[in-house]
């Protein structure tokens, strides 16, 4: 097994680094208070090539592997995880799946401009009643001689009020199940396209989170990804990639965590002596970086997997369960280690926090990711 990043792995986490120092860290904690889009942040991404960084060149990609995704998203989410979303569903559930599964007039349409950063996506599969339970798709899109009739709503939508392309799962055949819920790319300025509802969330304030509707949404047959019925499949095995992205997401919150406490338990003197001298505080850091080791290794070789052409979909799941489960725990750790400063806004811990915590739920739950793999094992 090979430890080492190879040049182009440590060049990319660099800029990923630099970038998020530089460009994100100075207006971090306002953006959250205001709930304000990282508009300029996300165009800049674009043109360093992480908005599509797994996409081949010919579509405006920067034709990377996952372990260097896995390495960016993570040190832009230690510095800010809102970005961080926004990136890793832009690249996982969008790029790779117009990619993987789109036709090639889909893919010169759609993702050249998503790939670059021109256009954003979202991903449209979670609705009122059909989160964890994905296939009780209740949005419907009816055929129509050459287009699709949409009609529904969808919930709790990352990117949602900013998106340019929204992939949405509908059902074509309600009668079907899984086997009758279809994938489609839709153009938000198509009419009957609706922001219906902006989220207030108490983490990752700065990533918009809506609810989107549709009411006689027409949409071109040639949006359909692949055939009627696929979605379902389409979605998960989407879902699965995400998973990665949001496993090296919480690892950035982790890692921002572990280095703030480092830092602050070394500067900060109680009883005549830097708090890290006391046997309690070098404990709960040396707990916070095993576990964060723990989960790296577990999200980077999810991405091997993926980058080997392997199935990846268990790996995925446990990197994610672990990773967010870490980010939780780590950012708890960081403001108990912080005392009262923790608690306060201007040391990021309470942030990391608010926004690790969205890491166990969204793009499947904790308890999901734990059917994922329990199957896995036992079918
Ligand atoms: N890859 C490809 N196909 C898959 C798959 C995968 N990983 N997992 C399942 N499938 C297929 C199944 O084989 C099945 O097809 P067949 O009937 O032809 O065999 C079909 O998909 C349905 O699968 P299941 O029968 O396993 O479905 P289920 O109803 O038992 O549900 C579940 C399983 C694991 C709970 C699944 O529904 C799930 O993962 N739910 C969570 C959904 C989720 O992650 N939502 C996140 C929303 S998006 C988001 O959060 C993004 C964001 O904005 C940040």
């Amino acid at each position: 097994m090979n430890f080492e990043f190879n040049e182009t792995q440590l060049m990319i986490q660099e800029t990923a680094r630099k970038f998020a120092e530089d460009e994100l860290l100075p207006s971090v904690i306002e953006r959250d208070e205001k709930e304000e889009f990282p508009r300029e942040a996300v165009k800049k991404l674009g043109g360093l090539g992480f908005m599509g960084m797994m996409v081949s060149e010919n579509y405006g990609g920067a034709g990377l592997d996952t372990v260097s995704y896995v390495l960016a998203v993570e040190a832009i989410s230690k510095v800010d995880a809102s970005t961080g979303v926004i990136m890793s569903v832009n690249n996982s559930l969008v790029c790779w799946g117009i990619e993987t599964y789109g036709t090639e007039e889909q893919k010169t349409k759609y993702l050249t401009d998503l790939a670059s950063g021109r256009k954003l996506g979202a991903f449209a599969l979670s609705e009122p009643e059909a989160g964890s339970d994905a296939t009780n798709q209740r949005t419907t899109a009816q055929r129509n001689g050459d287009h699709y009739v949409l009609n529904g709503t969808k919930n709790f939508i990352t990117n949602g009020a900013n998106a340019d392309i929204v992939l949405v799962m509908a059902a074509t055949d309600r009668s079907k199940g899984a086997k009758g819920v279809s994938a489609f790319i839709v153009e938000k300025a198509f009419p009957g396209v609706e922001v219906a509802k902006k989220e207030k969330k108490l983490g990752i304030r700065s990533s918009d989170t809506v609810s989107l509707s549709f009411t006689d949404c027409k949409i071109p047959k040639e949006n359909l990804i692949k055939e009627e019925g696929f979605g379902m499949k389409f979605a998960l095995k989407t879902l699965d990639g995400g998973r990665i992205g949001i496993a090296s997401q919480a690892l950035g919150i982790a890692q921002g965590s572990l280095d703030a406490s480092v830092s602050y338990s070394k500067t900060r003197k109680a009883f005549n002596k830097p708090i890290a001298e006391f046997q309690a505080i070098q404990f709960k850091i040396a707990e916070m970086a095993t576990e964060i080791d723990a989960a790296r290794m577990l999200t980077l070789r999810a991405a091997s997997q993926k980058d080997a052409g392997e199935d990846y979909s268990t790996a995925a799941a446990m990197a994610k369960l672990h990773a967010s489960k870490v980010a939780v725990q780590a950012a708890l750790e960081a403001i108990q280690i912080h005392g009262g400063y923790g608690y306060m806004k201007e040391y990021h811990v309470e942030r990391y926090l608010r926004d690790a915590k969205i890491t166990e739920i969204y793009e499947g739950t904790s308890e999901v990711q734990h059917i994922v793999i329990s199957r896995a094992l036992l079918q």
